[in-house]
């Protein structure tokens, strides 16, 4: 490769990750109200993590963002979704896994094996249907109180665990912690 192809390269580069970074802020701005601080860098390293404030997060609501190109929900779960959650029988969950990159390999999907916190009222997890890709809809939808997906009919539970439908896997977490009581680091 010349040197002028790489200086294209790098060009290229620059525009991508520029025009993805002024989406992310116009896209947030419009449907994400709730997002007081987004800090992509323009450096491509600190771009593979983000810090999002959840302070204006109110418990029974959920904060969508979006993290290297994809939908990730954060949800503040009331007493009663948490209860419903953890009162599921773990014969009960199609995929056993808790799929939580956050877990020991292997654990189980216990719903305290889901959760960011222990008391299990924050909810991390991509917004992309195991199935084939679709974005689940929230807000207790579904026959299961959690999510479901419109695409082809997944049922997903309080803790975004596949209930029912082609889905075969629970809604994955991502590496994910909080920083300081209000803001938790994406990646
Ligand atoms: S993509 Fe969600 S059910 Fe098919």
């Amino acid at each position: 490769m010349s040197h002028a192809e790489e200086n294209a390269g790098t060009r290229r580069d620059f525009l991508y990750y520029a025009t993805a970074g002024a989406g992310a802020v116009a896209t947030g701005a419009a449907v994400w109200p709730l997002i007081n601080q987004m800090n992509p860098s323009a450096d491509v390293q600190a771009l593979a993590s983000i810090f999002v404030d959840v302070s204006g997060v109110e418990q029974g609501t959920q904060l969508t963002v979006k993290w290297l190109g994809k939908p990730v929900f954060i949800r503040r779960r009331t007493p009663e979704e948490i209860e419903a959650a953890r009162a599921t029988a773990l014969t009960d969950l199609p995929d056993p896994l808790a799929e939580n990159a956050n877990a020991q390999p292997g654990a189980d999907a216990s719903d305290q094996n889901r959760t960011l916190d222990e008391a299990g009222e924050w909810l991390v997890m991509m917004g992309v249907c195991t199935h084939l890709g679709c974005v689940p809809l929230g807000d207790g939808a579904g026959d299961f109180g959690g999510w479901f997906c419109p695409c082809h009919g997944s049922h997903y539970d309080t803790a975004g665990r596949i209930r029912r439908g082609p889905a075969p896997r629970n809604l994955p977490v991502p590496v994910a912690a909080f920083v300081d009581e209000t803001t938790i680091k994406l990646g």
